[in-house]
């Protein structure tokens, strides 16, 4: 059977890793400065996150949603005490898309409402309703293309009022720090506002902190550098560090019902001890703090290159240059073995490293930049 060639393919076969490095077959070793889109957290191949999986698996690796699993108290009392959200509730799930349909489906629930406002540059995934308030013609189908969308830019707060007038928007929802898009960030001031909107005309505000949360931006969520208290906020990627686990945090205004959202894999004994690892080693290796250090002196580094543009906060960065990157992130990949990502923004080279990334990385890193350029 063929597979179907959806992804364009570099010619690399990681068969191990271990922290931010991968290797192939041969042994060559890969500076991993994209985490596999965000994902890794703590380090490939953590041994603290290999021992919780392999002591879960050898007890109970799943059952259904149907049973009591203390694992889920316990994973909602640790995101508790990370974030300081001791009072939103936790519903789990298994991937970022999924995290941001329940949002859009409770903030429907919620308000009785259809219509969503997005940003221009976003991206919240590729199923129904996800894909629909993605800022992207070519991967909406005519099927996703039926839900009531708008998209305003960022700073923009008259046309963001101007739509939440009309009286029919459940939810308003953005990236923190954008991923895809190219690492645009709206300010502290504009993301005040649309709380403020959102507050005024019966509107959820959804923080997307699918790439974002789990610490990598140097606070657990990147909206809690402003004091705002969105009504939903996804998380996924980062939380799992490679176990599909994703979720939304739901504010204690939203009630619960049975049977209002559910899922088969959704908060799995596997997936709970994946994301309470990851909490334990960012706790105990203070991550966070280590995210905003580690930002600082790649800041200090790439602002010796001459035209280059830094963009992002905490380790969700990105360089922007006056040319197209692909030939760079080619050649990085092939000849300095060095993983980077790219975006829509074709000129933002993405840096997205575990958070264990330390400053000799990215020492490699710039002189290997300094070669191909
Ligand atoms: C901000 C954001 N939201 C949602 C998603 C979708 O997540 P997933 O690919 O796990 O469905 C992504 C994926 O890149 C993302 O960056």
């Amino acid at each position: 059977m063929k597979l179907f060639e959806v992804y364009p393919l570099y010619d690399v076969q990681p068969t191990r890793a271990k922290d931010v490095y991968v290797y192939d077959a041969e042994g060559t070793a890969y500076l991993d400065l994209y985490g596999g889109h965000a994902v890794i957290s703590i380090g490939h191949s953590h041994p603290h996150y290999v021992q919780s999986l392999h002591e879960q698996l050898d007890n109970i690796a799943f059952y259904s949603n149907a049973i009591q699993n203390p694992w889920q108290q316990k994973l909602a009392d640790a995101i508790g005490e990370h974030s300081c959200l001791h009072d939103y509730q936790l519903f789990m799930c298994s991937s970022g898309a999924e995290a941001i349909e329940n949002a859009l489906k409770m903030a429907s629930f919620h308000t009785g409402k259809k219509r969503v406002l997005a940003f221009k540059g976003a991206f919240h995934g590729r199923t129904s309703a996800a894909v629909a308030v993605t800022d992207n013609q070519k991967i909406i189908a005519p099927l996703n293309a039926q839900q009531a969308v708008c998209f305003v830019p960022f700073e923009d707060h008259q046309a963001v009022e101007k739509e939440l007038q009309k009286g029919d928007v459940c939810a308003v929802i953005f990236e923190p720090i954008q991923g895809v898009g190219g690492l645009d960030t709206p300010s502290k001031e504009f993301i005040i506002q649309l709380e403020r909107l959102c507050q005024h005309y019966n509107t959820c505000l959804i923080a997307d902190e699918v790439q974002s949360g789990f610490s990598r931006s140097g606070t657990f969520f990147a909206f809690q550098n402003t004091s705002i208290k969105p009504h939903i906020i996804t998380m996924a990627k980062g939380m799992g560090n490679g176990f599909p686990v994703g979720g939304i945090l739901i504010h204690p205004d939203l009630k619960a019902q049975y049977g209002l959202l559910g899922t088969t894999f959704g908060g799995n004994h596997l997936a709970c001890r994946a994301a309470l690892a990851v909490l334990d080693v960012l706790k105990r290796d203070k991550l966070q703090e280590h995210a905003g250090q580690m930002e600082q002196y790649f800041r200090e580094k790439a602002a010796q290159i001459p035209g280059v543009k830094i963009k992002g906060r905490g380790l969700m960065l990105g360089l922007e240059f006056d040319f197209e990157v692909g030939p760079l992130r080619k050649r990085l990949i092939h000849e300095k073995h060095i993983f980077t990502g790219g975006s829509s923004n074709k000129k933002v080279l993405r840096i997205l490293p575990p958070l264990t990334v330390q400053t000799e990385h990215f020492d490699a890193f710039f002189t290997a930049l300094h070669d191909v350029l």
